[in-house]
């Protein structure tokens, strides 16, 4: 140190070190980032949902990308993903394709609740239910092929075993009157073993 250098003061101190931690964690995770996470075969998000098509889901699936589904659907990394009712992989799980065919057939009938774009007349989806019926049930077999494993988003079941997180979320927001009006639905189905010990 020489005569005249100035000792830091306080606030520089702490300025400088916050500055340094963060720089030192940039450098940290880029290069996790880098030399691990890139470099991994293990895939980053695990698939929870598959399909092994029959002959017929197989045909469904063309018909799925050439008439248009895609625009506003997504199934196998085709289409989009506009919004909840969009995303069609693990469908299979969560519908029959008694259902699917029912529903492709007449929209309105069978969804439960007005429909938006299914439903006839100058809505963008209304052409479906005129598509020929072997075409609609060709491709109510592909839909029921696509599955999710359990715990996935799309599956109706969440993961397998114990979960504190999901009983603290149900206890924090599922009012009184939902115990009494509806099952949990992980107290309908007895888990698979390995799951949860009861
Ligand atoms: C213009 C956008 C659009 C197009 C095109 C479209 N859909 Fe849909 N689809 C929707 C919307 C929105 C819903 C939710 C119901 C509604 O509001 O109509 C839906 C619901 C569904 C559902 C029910 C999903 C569920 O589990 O509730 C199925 C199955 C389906 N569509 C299949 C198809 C198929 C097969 C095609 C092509 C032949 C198609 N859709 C074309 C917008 C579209």
């Amino acid at each position: 140190m020489t005569e005249n250098s100035q000792p830091l003061k306080p606030g520089e101190k702490i300025l400088f070190t916050v500055a340094g931690v963060f720089v030192v964690f940039a450098i940290i995770a880029f290069t996790i980032m880098q030399f691990v996470i890139a470099k991994s075969d293990k895939p980053i998000f695990e698939q929870k949902t598959h399909a092994s098509l029959s002959a017929e889901g197989q045909k469904g699936s063309e018909l799925f990308r050439v008439k248009g589904c895609t625009t506003c659907h997504r199934a196998l990394r085709n289409g989009t993903n506009m919004g909840q009712t969009a995303d069609l992989d693990g469908v299979g799980s969560r519908r029959t394709m008694e259902w699917m065919y029912a529903f492709l057939l007449e929209p309105e009938k069978n969804y439960g609740s007005e429909t938006m774009d299914h439903r006839a007349g100058q809505r963008s989806a209304a052409y479906v239910a005129l598509m020929p019926k072997e075409d609609l049930h060709a491709i109510a077999v592909f839909l029921s092929e696509l599955k999710s494993d359990q715990g996935s988003s799309s599956a109706p079941m969440p993961p397998k075993g114990d979960s504190p997180f999901i009983d603290s979320m149900v206890k924090t927001w599922a009012p009184k009157s939902w115990h009494e009006k509806y099952t949990d639905i992980r107290d309908k189905q007895p888990q698979d073993a390995g799951g949860a010990a009861e």
